[in-house]
């Protein structure tokens, strides 16, 4: 049986074997855990720096039990676990957050059903199970339109930009039979974020919104704060703590939110787990989002998600990233990160740099480009 708050030297059991699992696992050691990953890699950046590794499919029951038996508390920096393999899993241990978060957040469409349901906006949207129902769903929202799988899309895989008529067959061709969703496009002004931790306790602790940038759809710069009005901060804010509180998540969430250009604050995505546009927390709090999520899952108290500064968290990704990682180690005042990837495959998220100002001095978009020196191009 497994006792909250988690004593020193427990063993946090955590799905998936990347970098949020790696970031995740660093901090759980310096709270004195042990961390035993769960991936499909031989050679993973998380249990690179982990006590344990159970090398396997995902959906393998007798892996899976091993692994649960392994550990004291069981949670994902990878959500795509099956349905039999979470109830396998939860019969087993406890795991934070529960299936129940996860299986809407796997899905785009359950996701939509449910943010809709406790009061939040999205882009209009529409399924698509058919070539006729895309002709029907853009006959409904207009173009332009993105058109999306339902499940198992990240960095922009699993989607196409819909421009006119006669761009629908060929992303019905790439995209098809897999179930899909239409989102009407929206013009944004910005893309933004909120992290949110919430204990089992209903205590909750939000990091202050930040501003995302990304580069052929891939998250390329994160500013913090983000530059928005008190009222859009604060729409986003609520937000954040609607959604984590109508889940009644235990751990952590990101909110991954569109600003349009009236100011109207739209939820794109959410995951249940820490987040990219989160790391520029290890620098620039007392306690990053990667805490937060250990702390939310073992059962400690949750300290206030504080800032100490501003901060510009900078993505290396691919042969370029990595090219780039020397100017990272060079450049004074750039506080360098990197996975442990073996092969810097192009799209990869091979590390991160991150830049701190006073809280208050995040300069311009300019400032932001000779804060990053040689980085800024990359
Ligand atoms: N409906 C939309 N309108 C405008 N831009 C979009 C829309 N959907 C996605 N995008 C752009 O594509 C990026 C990736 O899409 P997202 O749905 O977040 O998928 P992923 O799972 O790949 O992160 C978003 O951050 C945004 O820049
Ligand atoms: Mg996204």
């Amino acid at each position: 049986m497994t006792r909250f708050p988690l004593p020193p030297n427990a063993t946090i059991g955590l799905v998936g074997g990347g970098q949020l699992g790696r970031m995740s696992a660093l901090a759980a050691a310096r709270l004195g855990y042990r961390c035993h990953i769960l991936t499909r890699e031989t050679d993973s950046p998380a249990a690179q720096v982990s006590h344990a590794v159970t090398i396997s499919d995902y959906s393998d029951p007798v892996s899976l039990r091993a692994f649960a038996d392994a550990v004291d508390v069981i949670s994902f920096e990878f959500e795509n676990v099956s349905a039999e393999g979470l109830d396998l899993l939860s019969s087993i241990r406890p795991v934070r957050p529960a299936p129940s978060v996860l299986r809407i957040s796997q899905d785009r469409i359950d996701e939509k059903t449910f943010l809709n349901n406790a009061g939040v906006a999205t882009a209009p949207w529409a399924a698509v199970t058919s070539r006729q129902e895309l002709d029907d769903a853009v006959a409904r929202l207009g173009l332009p339109a993105v058109l999306k799988t339902t499940r198992l899309g990240y960095d922009g895989k699993g989607q196409a930009m819909l421009r006119s008529p006669e761009d629908l067959d060929a992303a019905w061709e790439r995209l098809s039979p897999r179930p899909l969703v239409l989102e009407g496009f929206v013009d944004f002004a910005r893309e933004i974020s909120v992290v949110i931790a919430r204990g089992a306790d209903g205590s909750v602790a939000a990091f202050d919104t930040v501003e995302n940038r990304h580069r052929h759809h891939i998250l390329d710069l994160t500013l913090a704060p983000a530059r928005i009005a008190p009222s859009v901060d604060q729409a986003a804010q609520a937000i954040a703590r609607r959604v984590v509180e109508a889940l009644d998540l235990i751990g952590l969430l990101a909110v991954e939110m569109f600003v349009d250009n009236a100011g109207k604050v739209l939820v794109n995505e959410i995951a249940p787990r820490p987040h990219n546009s989160g790391h520029w927390t290890i620098d620039a709090c007392p306690a990053s989002q990667f805490e937060l999520h250990i702390r939310a899952i073992a059962g400690l108290p949750l300290p206030p998600a504080r800032r100490h500064a501003d901060a510009v968290m900078k993505n290396l990704i691919g042969p370029e990233g990595m090219a780039l990682w020397p100017a990272a180690l060079a450049e004074p005042g750039l506080i360098p990160h990197l996975y442990g990837k073996a092969e810097a495959l192009p799209g990869r998220k091979m590390g991160h740099v991150t830049r701190l100002f006073p809280r208050g001095a995040l300069p311009g978009d300019f400032g932001i480009e000779a804060a990053l020196g040689p980085l800024a191009e990359g």
